[in-house]
């Protein structure tokens, strides 16, 4: 499906039938990563799930700001006609998902924030970052799926699951690339926000992760009144891929609790 929102052409698809869920993919990803979560829980929730502006199958904007993406989901959850949601994010996702609940906290009935971090880039990473995106524009998305591609995943993941993904990362835009790059080095720190987080939450991350590592997920954790953790064991920055049973089994459990 698409809705237009700020002006974009934005795809999203919807699953299933129940509360309603946001789920908010990583980056440089696209909705693809929750198909597998949706045929486990779809079955009692309702799923929406988004390609980011520039990602996917979305048009690309002039920016791709955390607040325009966040922005971009409320409008569409507007016109999906949901005034709240739990908001879920996968890494950047979970940049957007701080950013969503900065601006509209009473929007979020709970939030759930997995392989993510709040701190924000040092000046050296944004830097580099910044420096990336302007390589992307010249040499195109390929060289950030190379790079990535081995850090997502646990050291044991099937090969085909990399090929896959790496071909999503090379497919995405270089200039919704270059721009989700810039907006993540401008991103703020989203511990002020999580302390102020009067939700349920929940807090994901695999043992293996090596972009946002367990100690990360401990720090957002320890910043949440009503946060609990889950270790998926054998996975890296990719749960919701790599092991399917387990993280829907966690995120059921935890949204179930919710009813
Ligand atoms: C992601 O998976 O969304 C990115 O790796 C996050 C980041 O680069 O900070």
């Amino acid at each position: 499906m698409n809705a237009t929102v700020n002006g974009l052409n934005i795809h999203y698809d919807i699953r299933g039938d129940g509360p309603a869920v946001l789920l908010i993919h990583g980056f440089p990803l696209s909705n693809a990563l929750w198909a597998p979560l949706a045929d486990r829980i779809g079955d009692a929730y309702q799923l929406i799930m988004p390609d980011l502006r520039g990602l996917g199958r979305s048009e690309v904007g002039v920016t791709a700001s955390m607040e325009d993406f966040a922005d971009d989901l409320a409008k569409l959850l507007d016109c999906v006609g949901l005034d709240r949601a739990v908001i879920a994010g996968l890494s950047m996702g979970g940049y957007v998902a701080m950013e969503f609940y900065r601006r509209f906290p009473d929007r979020a009935s709970a939030l759930i924030l997995v392989d993510t971090r709040a701190e924000a880039d040092a000046p050296d990473a944004a830097e580099d970052r910044r420096r990336l995106a302007d390589r992307v524009m010249q040499e195109g998305s390929t060289i950030v799926a190379d790079a990535m591609v081995e850090k997502l995943f646990a050291p044991d993941a099937p090969k085909a699951l990399k090929q896959q993904w790496r071909d999503i990362m090379a497919a995405s835009p270089p200039a919704g690339v270059a721009a989700a790059l810039r907006g993540m080095a401008d991103r703020p720190d989203s511990f002020d926000t999580l302390r102020s987080v009067d939700k349920p939450s929940l807090v994901v991350v695999g043992d293996a992760d090596v972009i946002t590592p367990p100690s990360a997920a401990r720090a957002m954790h320890e910043s949440l009144e009503q946060g609990e953790l889950k270790t998926i064991a054998d996975a890296g920055h990719m749960p919701p891929v790599e092991k399917p049973d387990r993280f829907a089994f966690v995120m059921r459990e935890f949204l179930d609790r919710l009813k």
